[in-house]
């Protein structure tokens, strides 16, 4: 028996990096699965792979900016599986960095928009739909160490737009915490993802961040994964409100 046995689990943001590792465990471990992203080639290539290991998974593409996209996700696990008990709301950008004098308010709306705004409208439909059932699960968000713990110079709106799904965590958390849904906020420190690379495009840079975590390595999204099953299983059922850093010791290293 896997530990997600009988759930149904959406993520977002599973067409790669974090959300994808954790679909794959997620399905490894009973959980039938809704994935989506916009890139519709990448998620179809996962959902063939866990169902040729004997799983069940769901497509659907599309954009967390919109609203009409949350409620279609949610649409599909109960038409496909009959209800919603997990929500990983993982997608996210770094969006416009550099100077902070010089980010355009397109940058800055942008990135609120899909880090932010995006999870937001993914929880009230999530959650919404957990309350029909008569309550209980599990929404969890990726948020990060970045403008939490730590801060880097020129990444304003991606700090800002993840420190503010920490406080959303705290405000799902007490509004449903009496239905039985948890709320918790994940925080890795530096995960080997297409994103990491982007923001980190010469050994020079890499050696930088790696050397900034205490384990002086950085994560693989399998090890993401691991803990967003903690926060999704039972062995979490007292688990609410939280702001879990599994990010390296990045938070409390200075050397
Ligand atoms: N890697 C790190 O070091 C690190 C550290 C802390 C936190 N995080 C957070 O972890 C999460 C996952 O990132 P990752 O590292 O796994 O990076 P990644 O490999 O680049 O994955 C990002 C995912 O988000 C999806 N996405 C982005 N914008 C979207 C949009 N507008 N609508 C729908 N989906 C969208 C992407 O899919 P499509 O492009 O197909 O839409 C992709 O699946 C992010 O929220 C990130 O901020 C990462």
């Amino acid at each position: 028996m896997g530990r997600l046995s009988g759930k149904v689990a959406l993520i977002t943001g599973a067409s790669a990096g974090i959300g994808r590792a954790t679909a794959r465990l997620f399905a490894a471990e009973g959980a039938h699965v809704v994935v989506g992203a916009r890139r519709r080639g990448e998620l179809d290539d996962l959902a063939a792979e866990i169902r040729a290991a004997g799983g069940q998974a769901a497509v659907l593409a599309g954009d967390v900016r919109s609203e009409d996209y949350a409620r279609a996700l949610v649409a599909q696990a109960v038409e496909r599986f009959g209800r919603l008990d997990i929500a990983f709301n993982n997608a996210g950008t770094l969006g416009e960095g550099g100077p902070s004098t010089a980010v355009s308010e397109t940058g800055w709306s942008d990135t609120l928009a899909i880090n932010l705004t995006g999870a937001f409208l993914g929880a009230k439909h999530q959650i919404a739909q957990m309350l029909r059932q008569g309550g209980g699960g599990s929404v969890i968000f990726t948020s990060t160490f970045v403008g939490h713990t730590f801060a880097f110079p020129g990444m304003a709106a991606y700090a800002a737009s993840k420190s503010g799904l920490i406080g959303l965590t705290q405000a799902l958390a007490a509004e449903f915490g009496a239905q039985g849904v948890r709320v918790n906020a994940v925080l890795p420190g530096a995960v080997d993802t297409d994103m990491y690379r982007s923001n980190n495009n010469t050994p020079e840079s890499q050696a930088f961040v790696t050397q900034l975590h205490a384990l002086k390595r950085v994560a693989r999204p399998e090890e993401l994964a691991r803990s967003v099953l903690y926060l999704a299983s039972d062995d979490a059922a007292f688990v609410t409100g939280t702001a879990s850093l599994v990010d390296g010791g990045v938070s409390i290293t200075r050397t």
